[in-house]
């Protein structure tokens, strides 16, 4: 069976086929993205009605691009997958209805994914696919979840953010530092030259007992130590030595990943599970795979990551999720073409029990 998925909650446009089969894992067969990203550095963030209408001229094409890719014709696909939410409002109305339109055009069903769930399910697109039962550590610019994971559809949330995401911690930071948009990246390219001590930063909920993460705190913590070092430099934030906002940039990563660290701990330790799912875009980040992958391997754990370039937002996710569901039978393709978007959308709304 053939799924197209779509993709196109925030700044990315995602379209990727994946083929599967009533058992094993599916396999991707093509996908294709594109990024908006440089659209909206302009404006020091994500513009959301720029992006729906980017969305609108990329999809066919990426679309195209992937069968093309794939050796097959439209008329080949046989479910149409999109994301439904969560995401801006906007943008998510251009993939399901490019996707409804699809379907119709094509009768052909077609099915609505969460788009937490395709980061969560996005491991299974790697060489080295996780097996069920997982605690898993999602990870993106708007979520910070730990979740038991028992199967495709059972998600129990063990803890999250009360505030803001890991993601957002690193982007408002890379932010006010002058880093630009998205500030993950940037940030963590920087902190490599930088050293981890160098600034007593705050570690929110560490001590808390139990899984919940904020990291609100964290922020003005930096923003209060950007201010003084600007002060004491007579230059604005931005404007302060390379090796200095190295110094901060590595501090700033050093308390979010330690943070992250930890809870994942706690959260195997107290499910006793020995398996580990990190996922999302902020697990593309270099220092917090180094630091699980030696904590873990210490306690006998085992990691899986997605692989690098599908950590961030993608269609192979949505379109994977999609199969993934099929397979275990806990959601039906349909023809019905009126759709709707879910820009909020809590992950475990998806539990069957
Ligand atoms: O999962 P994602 O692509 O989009 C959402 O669904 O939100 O995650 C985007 C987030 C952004 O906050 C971005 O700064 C962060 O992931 N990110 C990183 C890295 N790459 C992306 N954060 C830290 N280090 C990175 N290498
Ligand atoms: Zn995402």
């Amino acid at each position: 069976m053939l799924i197209l998925g779509i993709e196109s909650s925030c700044d990315e446009t995602g379209v990727a086929l994946v083929e599967s089969a009533p058992t094993g894992v599916p396999v991707l067969r093509a996908h294709a993205l594109y990024s908006q990203i440089e659209m909206h550095q302009a404006y020091g963030g994500v513009v959301p009605e720029l992006a729906s209408r980017d969305h609108i001229r990329r999809v066919l094409p990426l679309t195209d691009e992937v069968l093309l890719a794939a050796g097959v014709r439209l008329g080949d696909v046989d479910v149409v997958a999109f994301t439904r939410g969560p995401g801006l409002a906007g943008a998510l109305l251009v993939g399901a209805g490019v996707a409804c339109a699809l379907g119709a055009a094509l009768d052909r069903p077609v099915l609505g994914v969460h788009h937490l769930e395709g980061h969560l399910l996005s491991p299974f697109l790697s060489a080295d696919p996780p097996e069920f039962s997982f605690v898993a550590l999602l990870v993106s610019g708007g979520h910070t979840q730990l979740m038991r994971v028992d199967g495709v559809g059972r998600y129990q949330i063990l803890g999250e953010t009360i505030d803001d995401a890991a993601g957002e911690a690193f982007d408002k930071s890379a932010k006010l530092m002058g880093l630009g948009y998205p500030g993950g990246p940037a940030l963590s390219k920087l902190a490599a030259q930088g050293n981890p001590a160098a600034f007593k930063l705050p570690r929110p909920l560490l001590h808390s007992g139990n899984l919940d993460f904020s990291f609100a705190g964290l922020k003005t913590a930096v923003m209060t130590q950007a201010r003084k070092l600007a002060a004491a430099h007579v230059v604005p934030v931005e404007a302060l030595p390379l090796e200095v906002l190295a110094d901060l940039a590595a501090s700033t990563q050093a308390a979010i990943v330690e943070v992250l660290l930890k809870k994942s701990l706690s959260a195997l330790k107290e499910t006793g599970l020995n398996r580990l799912v990190v996922a999302g875009g902020v697990g593309a980040n270099r220092e917090l795979r180094a630091q699980l992958d030696a904590a873990c391997a210490r306690q006998g754990v085992r990691v899986h990551y997605p692989e690098l370039h599908l950590c961030t937002d993608n269609g192979a996710m949505i379109a994977m999720a999609a199969a993934m569901r099929l397979q275990a039978g806990v959601q039906q393709a349909n023809r019905a073409y009126a759709f709707d978007v879910k820009p909020r959308w809590p992950l475990d709304a998806l539990n069957m029990n």
